[in-house]
This record gives structure tokens, C-alpha cells and sequence, in this order.
């Protein structure tokens, strides 16, 4: 499933859900169908979610093996309990979730998730979305704009960009990814020890748009009360901001007698996996198990 999206973590979050055969998964972020592939190559029976049509139907045309033991959805993985009980999936022994965007995201300029590809300042996953990363930028104020760039970008020195896109658009809107990046490395430009302060600013910008750390709140405990007893949450996360919202939620659910993390440290991946796949150095695993 190479082309859409290159899997992180395949073998060690499969490994982590215990596959039996017959038994009940969900794949909340089913994208290229990389680990769905895999749950269904072991013999368990996936609900695979996306709130992506493109995921949906790439899967649908590339998975041919055991069909019958899956049923695909379209839908936000928040909801997971209704789409769980909608599709007959309620005694479920496993949940994955891996976070965020897939390399399809980033590869398709259309899309706009990459300041690296000229294409309209979009950046919803779930193209039913109202609000698009271009309304943002344009009507943002700049104490918001502060805000979203310093909490959701990490990205301390934001004010002269900030100065920098207000004054771009009072003479037109800021329509492009293209637009962007260019006002970005006009007032930001990339020393040898940063990384590029757009990837930052994107960065803020998608995760807004789709609302990512809200959903990502409110699925988890969610998960865990779907979960029959001894089942098992994974989740792959890719930032510091996901990460930690994953490993304070375990540690809630350990404390209030839910079930144990199986995780103390998170499973990172092994430097062959990095090499082979840059995007996977920043994934963390952390696993939970019910009780
Ligand atoms: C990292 S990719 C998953 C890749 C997949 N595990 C594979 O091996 O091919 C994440 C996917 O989750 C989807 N996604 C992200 N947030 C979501 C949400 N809140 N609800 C449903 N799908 C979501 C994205 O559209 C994307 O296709």
C-alpha cells in the first residue's frame, strides 16, 4: 500500500493489538489500509474509519485479501462509539489509532498540506469541513494568530510573520501554500540549525483546521469504554502535543482502575524504519490494555 501512505510502526502496533482470529478491530485512521491490511492478514475483522474519502477509496480498490472481514467507514474517529455500534462493532478487542496526516496529504497539492507544493491554503482531511486553512490566515486577529502559532506550532517567534501576513493581506487575500511559505521566508528565513519555521506554521494551521487535539480528547476514553475486558488501545502519535494528551489519558485511566498501560516508555521506531521512512522518526506507540 506503498503509494498512499508508507506505514509506521506496522508490525509493533498490530503485534501490540494480540490479532485473533475472528476477533473484533478497529482501525479509527484507516488511511492507505496499512495496518488494516495487517490486523486482516492475521485473521481479525477490522472496521476501518476515515473521515478522508481519498483513504476510503484507495482501500476500497487495493484491498482484495479477506474482504469479508471488513467493513469500511467514513466518519471522525470522535464518534467512534456510534460508528462502532452503526457497523455491528461492539464486542471490539482492539482500536488503533495513528495520528494525523498521511504521506497522501502531503504528496497531493490540491490538498494544500505542504509548503512545499504550490496549491490552494486548504488543509482539511475531512473535505466536508466548513473552514479551510486559507479563512483562517485571513481573518485571524493577530493576538489569535499569536495564539495558534505559539500552542499548536511550537512556534515561539511568530511576530514578525504575523506582522508579515497582515500586511500581505490588506492588499489581497492569502490564497496559496505557495503565498505563504513565501511571506514565512521573507521575515523567517531557514538558518543551518532550524528546521523551516513553516513547517511549524503549517503545522499550527492543520491541526486547527481539523481540530485534531479535540478529537484526539475525545475519542480516547471512548475507546476504552468500547473495548471488551482485556482488549487493547494503540496509538501512534507524532508530536509532543499528541503525545502527551495519549500518555495523561492512560495514566488517568490507569489511576481510575480502568485497565494498565502496557507502555511505561512509548515504542519508538528502529533506526532502519527511519531510514527507510523519514517520517516515521518523531512516532511514538503507547499501548493500554482494559480490564
Ligand atoms: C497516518 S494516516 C494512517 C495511515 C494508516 N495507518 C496506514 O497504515 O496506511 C492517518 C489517517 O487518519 C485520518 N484521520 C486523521 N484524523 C482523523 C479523525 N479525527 N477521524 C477519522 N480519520 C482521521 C486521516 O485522514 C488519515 O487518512
Amino acid at each position: 500500500m506503498g503509494e498512499y501512505h508508507i506505514s509506521v510502526l506496522l508490525q509493533e502496533a498490530v503485534d501490540a493489538l494480540g490479532v485473533q482470529v475472528g476477533k473484533n478491530y478497529i482501525d479509527g485512521t484507516l488511511g492507505g489500509g496499512g495496518h488494516t491490511g495487517e490486523i486482516l492478514r492475521r485473521g481479525g475483522r477490522v472496521l476501518g474509519v476515515d473521515f478522508d474519502e481519498d483513504a476510503l477509496e484507495y482501500v476500497r480498490k487495493q484491498l482484495t485479501i479477506n474482504n469479508s472481514q471488513l467493513t469500511l467507514a467514513r466518519g471522525n474517529f470522535k464518534d467512534i462509539d456510534a460508528l462502532a455500534k452503526e457497523n455491528g462493532f461492539e464486542n471490539v478487542v482492539g482500536i488503533l489509532l495513528d495520528i494525523g496526516v498521511s504521506s497522501h496529504h502531503f504528496d497531493t497539492a490540491e490538498r494544500g498540506f505542504s509548503f512545499q507544493k504550490e496549491g490552494p491554503l486548504d488543509m482539511r482531511m475531512d473535505q466536508t469541513l466548513n473552514v479551510k486553512a486559507a479563512d483562517l490566515i485571513n481573518i485571524l486577529t493577530k493576538g489569535e494568530m499569536y495564539e495558534l502559532f505559539t500552542k499548536l506550532g511550537e512556534e515561539w517567534g511568530s511576530r514578525p510573520i504575523i506582522e508579515s501576513i497582515i500586511s500581505a493581506r490588506q492588499i489581497k487575500p492569502i490564497e496559496t501554500t505557495g503565498e505563504l511559505a513565501q511571506i514565512i521566508s521573507k521575515v523567517a528565513p531557514r538558518s543551518k540549525s532550524e528546521s523551516n519555521p513553516a513547517t511549524r506554521i503549517f503545522q499550527a494551521l492543520r491541526i486547527a483546521v481539523n481540530d485534531e487535539l479535540n478529537s484526539l480528547r475525545e475519542v480516547l476514553p471512548k475507546a476504552v469504554a468500547l473495548l471488551a475486558p482485556g482488549g487493547r488501545l494503540a496509538v501512534i502519535s507524532f508530536h509532543s502535543l499528541e503525545d502527551r494528551i495519549v500518555k495523561h489519558a492512560f495514566k488517568d485511566f490507569e489511576s481510575e482502575g480502568l485497565g494498565k498501560i502496557i507502555t511505561k516508555k512509548p515504542i519508538i521506531p528502529t533506526e532502519q524504519e527511519v531510514v527507510h521512512n523519514k517520517r516515521a522518526r518523531s512516532a511514538k506507540l503507547r499501548i493500554f490494555e482494559k480490564l
